[in-house]
């Protein structure tokens, strides 16, 4: 198959020509991401290969019909980033990576708690200037507190047996409960029992209309006082000016974000010689208590290798009917 591959980085080159070496595609790498601006670029190939900041629309679907694209091979699990309603009635298939290391998004996301909790991001650079005063980085004991995980899904899953380990009190919201945490010892609650009483809340479900904006203002209010948010997820399940607001108030504690909702035109890119336009984003950065990093949660080199080898699948499956294809939808 001719694959037009979007978004795409040294890295993801690397692993794809390294799993493309016994599937034997045609693939053409595009720097840029896929837009209704630069869809015309998709024109006569066979697929589409595209990564979780392309905006894959009903116009973009279009253009993909129109030239030629039978295949959209998502390089992600989420799919909030295209038309499925479009796709179906444009005949394009769509995979994705169902899969590939829950480990990696659920590690980062510990690393986030452990960084924030004892400000080892403030640490670092006092260190580095022979700052070596103690102030404002008193943490607190991870054992023994409440850790709310919404979403135990594969990633949520991994990551509650990472938070069993430190003796922590679990709580679970999820309208199709694990087993595995069950056993853990996670005791299912509703929403707002888990704002009320968890010390640290971590999403971990797909962003879909019904999880939009899930953290806003009222949630927010009815959570502990100094609560640790952290977000791993996507964006815009988040309200980033909820998040401020609650940051200002000082009604929460400390917020991990490795996502953020209009990250496309920030994340994945240098801008360090650029003036940031995203005012919400800006003031997010001020926060000493706001410790960001730009949707590096699945950035291991077993998950990318994996990434690689299942997208691939994918397209030899949709090609030859043989095999499995990763369907959304
Ligand atoms: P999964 O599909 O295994 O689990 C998602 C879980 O969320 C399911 O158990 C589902 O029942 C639950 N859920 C759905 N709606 C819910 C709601 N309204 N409230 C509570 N729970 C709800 O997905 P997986 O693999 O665990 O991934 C979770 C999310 O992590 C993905 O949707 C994606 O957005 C994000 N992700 C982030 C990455 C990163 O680099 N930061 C990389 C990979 C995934």
């Amino acid at each position: 198959m001719k694959v037009a591959i979007f978004s795409t980085k040294k890295y993801d080159q690397e692993s794809l020509d390294a799993a493309n070496k016994e599937a034997g595609h045609e693939l053409h790498y595009f720097e840029t991401r896929l837009t209704s601006e630069t869809c015309s670029l998709v024109k006569g190939f066979d697929a589409v290969c595209v990564f979780v900041n392309d905006s894959v629309d009903r116009t973009v679907i279009q253009a993909m019909a129109e030239g030629g694209v039978r295949l959209l091979a998502l390089r992600s699990a989420g799919f909030n980033h295209v038309d499925l309603k479009a796709a179906k009635e444009f005949n394009i298939t769509v995979a994705r990576v169902p899969a590939y290391s829950p480990y990696a998004v659920a590690e980062h996301t510990l690393a986030l708690i452990l960084a924030l909790n004892r400000h080892i991001h403030r640490a670092y650079n006092r260190v580095r200037e022979r700052n070596f005063a103690l102030d404002g980085l008193l943490g607190f004991d991870i054992y023994g507190k409440t850790i709310g995980v919404i979403g135990t899904g594969q990633i949520g899953t991994v990551f509650t047996k990472l938070m069993s380990g430190f003796g922590c009190e679990l709580l679970g919201c999820d309208p199709n409960p694990s087993k595995d945490c069950k056993e853990l010892g996670m005791k299912y609650v509703q929403l707002e029992e888990m704002f009320e009483r968890s010390d640290i809340i971590s999403l971990h479900c797909p962003l879909t209309p019904e999880t939009h904006h899930l953290i806003n203002g009222p949630a927010v209010s009815k959570m502990k006082d100094g609560v640790m948010l952290i977000n791993t997820s996507r964006g815009a399940i988040v309200d980033t000016r909820a998040l401020i607001d609650g940051l200002k108030s000082e009604k929460i504690g400390s917020v991990g974000l490795d996502v953020y909702e209009e990250e496309a035109d920030l994340f994945f890119e240098d801008l360090s010689d650029e003036v940031i336009q995203d005012d919400v984003f800006a003031r997010l950065l001020t926060f000493p208590n706001v410790l960001i990093t730009g949707h590096q949660g699945f950035f291991t080199e077993e998950a990318l290798k994996s990434i690689a080898e299942t997208t691939l699948e994918n397209i030899t499956a949709f090609e030859t009917g043989q095999g499995h294809i990763h369907k959304v939808g």
